[in-house]
């Protein structure tokens, strides 16, 4: 593959999931970057991502309690139809806009729940529904390397060619909802299947971990 895969296969070992972010605002050329990455997502999936800029009351308050996140201001919100096949659309497309940002420098988390509806910004078309958001900006830190489980829990069989276990790897460090990483590969002749349960969160880390496993193995599979 070419050299813009190499950049996100880097972005794939420097991800991780930030919570706690700078004040510094985002740039017009980071700006402009994003919106036309979205265009071209939304252009090819269907769905309906949008940017949101300098709104910091999504994030204000602790749902649970705890500071979980400080300083978010800036977000993506992942709109799409709402029926079951779009979960995992979500998390494939969405993950290519986490790993293009990480190759500018800037940070991300995905966040399905901790967050408060703002019913003014947070619109969506009928038929629709506001599946996630994806905070972003300038990290105070850059999070750290989740605990993952073994490659062995993630597969069926073994004896796998190496483009495959480097697609195994690239999923594995993938972002997943509460670090669930659940999720099975399985090559079957020249065929790699992934599976997840059919639930909303497993589903949308499925498209995620689908997008990873193409960039560690350098095919374009799914
Ligand atoms: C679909 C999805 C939903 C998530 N929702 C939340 C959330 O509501 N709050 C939160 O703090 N983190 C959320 N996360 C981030 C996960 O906790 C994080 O990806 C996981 O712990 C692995 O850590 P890493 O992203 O640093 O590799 C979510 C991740 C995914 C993929």
């Amino acid at each position: 593959m070419n050299k813009n895969n190499d950049l996100i296969q880097k972005a794939i070992l420097e991800r991780h999931s930030v919570r706690h972010y700078t004040e510094k605002k985002l740039d017009e050329n980071i700006v402009s970057m994003l919106q036309n990455e979205i265009k071209q997502l939304n252009a090819k999936s269907g769905l309906n991502f949008k940017l949101v800029l300098n709104e910091p009351k999504a994030f204000r308050r602790n749902i649970f309690g705890l500071a979980q996140f400080s300083n978010v201001e800036n977000y993506i919100m992942l709109i799409g139809p709402d029926d079951r096949a779009t979960c995992e659309k979500v998390g494939y497309y969405g993950e290519q806009l986490v790993l293009k940002a990480q190759t500018k420098g800037l940070n991300t988390c995905w966040v399905g729940g901790s967050f408060a509806h703002i019913s003014d910004i947070m619109t969506t078309n009928k038929g629709e529904k506001l599946y996630c958001v994806i905070a972003i900006g300038y990290g105070k830190n850059n999070g750290r390397q989740h605990k993952s489980k073994p490659y062995e829990a993630v597969v069926v069989g073994s004896k796998h060619p190496e483009w495959f276990k480097d697609g195994v790897e690239a999923a594995l460090l993938a972002p997943t909802a509460f670090n669930s990483q659940n999720f099975t590969f399985e090559l079957k002749g020249d065929s790699v299947l992934a599976y997840a349960p059919n639930k909303k969160y497993d589903q949308i880390g499925l498209g995620i971990v689908k997008y990873h496993f193409e960039i560690g193995s350098g095919r374009k599979l799914f």
